[in-house]
């Protein structure tokens, strides 16, 4: 089963409740969430007040992306905030198999992330603990750019690695992914689809239609 996740990054924040209904309708069900801290990435997004916000108006599965310094600070108050999913960058922590565990007690799925030079094989010793591995196919910090196409070969490399333990997880793309490319992603071993300028654009549910019709 594919999964489209919409990233409101791209979303026009001051009608972000209309934004996310468009998907929704559309038969979307899941929302990615850009936390940057503007030190693990040079940029700065939004936080728990606006997860919060949004948790009280819809039942969407949030897909919420770390991309901050010592997840490990703030995987409480995400949990609170709302998050379905919480992910975090390996690069970001000293300790991937405490965060997970600190996730996992708070009942919230688990994701790992790496970034476009960081090796597949730094995932490989975590598989068995979480549900879902992000590949970024581009520098992690901002919507809108284009993808690094090496990193799509990591995306074969994970779910290689995943079916040899026998393991059925989601594996997750995110940057760049628009109506030319998500074949290509989907056909590498990638079933989760972040896409933010692609979808958030002119007619947010036809932009979905079209990804749907190619999923
Ligand atoms: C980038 C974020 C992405 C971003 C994707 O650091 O992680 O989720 O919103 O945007 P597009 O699809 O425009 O590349
Ligand atoms: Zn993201």
């Amino acid at each position: 089963m594919n999964i489209l996740s919409p990233s409101i990054l791209s979303a026009d924040f001051w009608r972000l409740g209309e934004n996310i209904e468009a998907v929704k309708k559309a038969g979307v069900e899941w929302l990615h969430i850009d936390v940057m801290d503007g030190f693990f990435v040079p940029s700065i997004s939004y936080g728990m007040p606006v997860i919060a916000s949004i948790r009280k108006g819809t039942d969407m599965f949030f897909d919420v992306h770390l991309m901050i310094e010592q997840p490990e600070r703030y995987i409480g108050d995400f949990a609170k905030s709302g998050a379905d999913l919480i992910n975090f960058h390996v690069e970001a922590t000293e300790d991937v198999e405490a965060v997970i565990a600190q996730i996992r007690e708070l009942g919230k799925k688990v994701g790992i992330t790496i970034k476009p030079n960081t090796p597949a094989s730094s995932v490989e010793p975590y598989l068995e603990l979480v549900d879902m591995v992000l590949v970024m196919t581009v520098e992690p910090g901002f919507g809108g750019q284009k993808p690094i196409p090496e990193c799509i070969g990591k995306v074969t490399e994970i779910r290689r690695m995943a079916d040899d333990k026998g393991l059925d997880i989601n594996i997750q793309v995110d940057g760049g992914i628009n109506l030319d490319n998500v074949e290509t992603a989907i056909a590498a071993g990638a079933n989760v689809i972040v896409a933010g300028s692609a979808v958030f654009k002119d007619d947010i549910g036809e932009n979905v239609c079209k990804f749907m019709e190619k999923m």
